[in-house]
C-alpha cells in the first residue's frame, strides 16, 4: 500500500548489534509503504552489514561519520536532523541509549539526535541481562523523560543464546507503529489528549505482603493502543501488570491507589478525555508495616481504610473533560451501573458482569454494555477487547463531535 506514509521522511539510525540485519529489512518496508528513508549507521553497525547495503534498499547515501561532509552546502547532521519528520534508532544498543540519555555527541547519529526536534523512537536489542541491568533501565526512563518514545524489544531466543527480552521488535510492527503515526492526523481523536487507567492496584500490608485483585491491565492497554490509534496524545497510567507498554504514548507505571491518584489529578487538567478502567482498590490496610509481620497463634485481623476515588474526584473537578468509568460487577448490572454514572459525574460508564463467560479479568474477550447520559444504554455482543476497546473510542469521538457541535 503505497499511500500509506507516501513522502514521509524517516531518518533510521542504526547502532551496532547483530540485530543490524532487521534493520536492512525495516529500510526496505519503509519504502515499500511509501516514506522517503535515510541511514546513518554508525561505526560499529558498519561491521555488522555494510553501508552499501543500506545505500541500495534507501536509494539514498548513507552517513557514518560526522565529518565525511558530503555537501559542502550544509552541515550534514544539522540538516538530516531537520530534514526528519520521524527519527527511528533501530536497534539502539545500550551504550547508544547510555549516551543519548546523557546528551553526549561523539558520533554522527549521537550529534544529530542531540540537534533534532522531531519526535524520536528507540527500539533497542540487547542480551536480556544487558536490557534488565539498573544502568540501562534508568537511562531509558531519563530519555522517556526527554520524550523520547521506546518501542520495546520483545521475548525470544536472542543471538547470544539466551531466550528473554531483547529481541529488536519486528519491522513490520515498527512500519505498523509509523503509519499510525502519520495517519493520526485523521484520526477521530486527533490532537485530544487522552489519559487512560490500567491495571489493578497494590496495597501494601507490609514489604512482603499487598492486597491487589485480578486485573491484568488487558483491556485498558487495548483502549490506550485505539485512542492513540485514533491520533490522541495518549498516557497510559498503570498498575502492575505484565504487559509491555505500548509504544507511541507516554506510559506511567504506579503501584498504589495513592500513587495513581497522584499520576491522574497532576495531569488531569491539561487533558480532554479520561478512561478509567483501572481496577483501583477501595480499602488499604491502615497501617503499613516497615518489617514483615511474623505469624502469630490464632485470627488476626487487617485494619482497612478507604482510598480515595478518583473517578469521583474527577467527576467534581471536570470542566471540558469527558470521564469514562468502567464497572465490574457480578449482579444488579444496570441499577449499579446508573447508579455509578451518577455518583461519579461521568459521561459513560462501561459495564460488565465479570461472572459472565468471555468477559472480566483476564480474558482477552469481553461482554460490555455503555451506559450513558441521555438515559440510553448499548449492549455489545462477546468481541475482543480491541474490538470492545475499538468501539469506546468510536462512542468517544461521538461524544466530542457533540461537544464541539
Ligand atoms: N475507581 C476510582 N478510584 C477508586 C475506585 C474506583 O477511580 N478508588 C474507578 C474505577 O477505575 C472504575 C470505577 O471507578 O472506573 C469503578 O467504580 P466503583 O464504584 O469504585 O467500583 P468498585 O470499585 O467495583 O466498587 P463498588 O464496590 O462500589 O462496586
Amino acid at each position: 500500500m503505497l499511500w500509506m506514509i507516501d513522502n514521509k521522511k524517516i531518518l533510521l539510525c542504526v547502532t551496532g548489534g547483530i540485530a543490524v540485519y532487521k534493520a536492512a529489512a525495516l529500510t526496505s518496508k519503509l519504502v515499500q509503504a511509501g516514506a522517503e528513508v535515510k541511514v546513518i549507521l554508525s561505526e560499529s553497525a558498519a561491521k555488522f552489514v555494510s553501508p552499501l547495503t543500506f545505500q541500495a534498499l534507501s536509494r539514498h547515501e548513507v552517513f557514518t561519520d560526522t565529518f565525511d561532509e558530503k555537501n559542502a552546502a550544509v552541515i550534514a547532521h544539522i540538516d538530516l536532523a531537520d530534514w526528519a519528520d520521524l527519527i527511528l534508532v533501530a536497534p539502539a544498543t545500550a551504550n547508544t541509549i547510555a549516551k543519548l540519555a546523557h546528551g553526549m555527541a561523539d558520533n554522527m547519529i549521537t550529534t544529530t539526535l542531540l540537534a533534532a526536534t522531531a519526535p524520536i523512537w528507540i527500539a533497542p536489542a540487547m542480551n536480556v541481562h544487558m536490557y534488565d541491568h539498573p544502568a540501562v533501565k534508568k537511562n531509558i526512563s531519563t530519555l522517556s523523560e526527554y520524550g523520547y518514545q521506546f518501542i520495546e524489544p520483545s521475548e525470544g531466543y536472542l543471538a547470544c543464546g539466551y531466550v528473554g527480552k531483547g529481541r529488536l521488535e519486528e519491522p513490520d510492527k515498527i512500519v505498523d507503529l509509523a503509519v499510525n503515526f502519520f495517519q493520526k492526523g485523521s484520526g477521530e481523536l486527533a490532537g485530544m489528549k487522552v489519559i487512560v487507567t490500567a491495571g489493578p492496584t497494590r496495597e501494601k500490608i507490609d514489604p512482603v505482603r499487598f492486597i491487589s485483585n485480578s486485573s491484568t491491565g488487558k483491556m485498558g492497554y487495548a483502549i490506550a493502543e485505539q485512542a492513540r490509534d485514533a491520533g490522541a496524545q495518549v498516557v497510559l497510567i498503570s498498575g502492575p501488570v505484565e504487559l509491555k507498554a505500548p509504544p507511541g504514548m507516554e506510559v506511567v507505571r504506579v503501584e498504589s491507589a495513592e500513587e495513581m491518584y497522584d499520576a491522574v489529578l497532576s495531569r488531569f487538567e491539561q487533558s480532554d478525555v479520561v478512561i478509567k478502567t483501572a481496577a483501583v482498590a477501595d480499602y488499604r490496610a491502615k497501617t503499613v508495616y516497615s518489617h514483615k509481620v511474623k505469624k502469630q497463634p490464632g485470627d488476626s485481623v487487617i485494619e482497612l481504610e478507604r482510598t480515595k476515588d478518583i473517578l469521583f474526584e474527577l467527576g467534581q473537578r471536570k470542566t471540558k473533560q469527558i470521564l469514562v468509568g468502567f464497572a465490574a460487577e457480578t449482579n444488579n448490572l444496570d441499577e449499579y451501573a446508573r447508579k455509578k454514572l451518577q455518583t461519579k459525574n461521568a459521561d459513560m460508564i462501561v459495564a460488565n458482569n465479570v461472572q459472565q463467560e468471555g468477559a472480566g479479568f483476564g480474558t482477552e474477550t469481553n461482554i460490555v454494555t455503555f451506559f450513558k447520559r441521555d438515559g440510553k444504554n448499548e449492549s455489545l455482543p462477546l468481541m475482543s477487547k480491541q474490538k470492545v476497546a475499538s468501539r469506546i473510542i468510536e462512542q468517544i469521538g461521538k461524544m466530542v463531535k457533540d461537544m464541539v457541535k
